[in-house]
């Protein structure tokens, strides 16, 4: 059994606590592409190109070029987009997190360490538009310490500070293709697609 650890984060992780986050963002790509692909707009799209192009054309070489070139240049865009949402993240909030999250009292930052190893991430901070909430933020663990429950370690321990420091409820944000982030949360009470919690 691993010696998992929970405790606060301090200078020493930055490059982990980053490195994790990025790993644990960039993981979702393929999920977001196959995600677009299955919309029905996007598939119209697609058979629109192949069909205006097969019978412009008359061959079948064409369109099916054309469909993996949309298809090349929408996963790159998929890529971009994250890409930049990671770069701003750690341009921002990750950047200093000591400043940003350990300077005000409800706020908090949690590293989980297995056998002196930063493993995994959370913290909470006051809700944006909900002032009687905390919210959940950057929750990743890394690829080869999962389902040893940290996570759910995690969010017990930002639902405790959550109590404690007398808020109602603990907010957070996910998107449809994190499906394990999904699952763990509604494992904890925590109500699909956004809100809710302990109460
Ligand atoms: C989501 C994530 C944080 C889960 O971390 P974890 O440490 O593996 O989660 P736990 O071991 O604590 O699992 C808690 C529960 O979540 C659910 N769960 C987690 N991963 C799952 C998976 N791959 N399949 C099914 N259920 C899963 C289960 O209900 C599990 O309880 P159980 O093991 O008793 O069945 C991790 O997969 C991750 O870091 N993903 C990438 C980053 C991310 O998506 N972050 C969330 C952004 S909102």
């Amino acid at each position: 059994m691993a010696n998992i650890q929970i405790r606060k984060y301090r200078d020493e992780d930055s490059e982990a606590v980053r490195d994790t986050f990025t790993m644990g963002m960039s993981e979702h790509v393929p999920s977001t592409f196959m995600h677009m692909l299955k919309q029905p707009p996007s598939q119209m799209v697609l058979m629109c190109i192949f069909c205006a192009l097969i019978t412009s054309s008359k061959s079948f070489l064409l369109p099916i070029l054309a469909v993996t070139l949309v298809l090349a240049g929408a996963r790159q865009l998929v890529v971009y987009v994250f890409n930049k949402y990671i770069d701003s993240s750690l341009s921002n909030d990750l950047k200093n997190i000591s400043e940003t999250y350990l300077k005000q009292k409800d706020s908090c930052f949690w590293v989980a360490e297995v056998d002196g190893v930063v493993v995994a991430t959370v913290a909470c901070l006051p809700a944006e538009n909900a002032p009687a909430c905390l919210e959940l933020k950057r929750m990743s663990v890394r690829r080869t310490y999962r389902r040893m429950g940290i996570a759910k370690t995690l969010c017990r321990t930002v639902v405790e500070f959550t109590r404690e420091r007398g808020f109602a409820a603990v907010l957070l944000f996910t998107s449809v293709v994190a499906t394990d982030a999904q699952k763990l949360y509604e494992g904890h009470g925590l109500q699909e697609d956004t809100r809710v919690c302990y109460s």
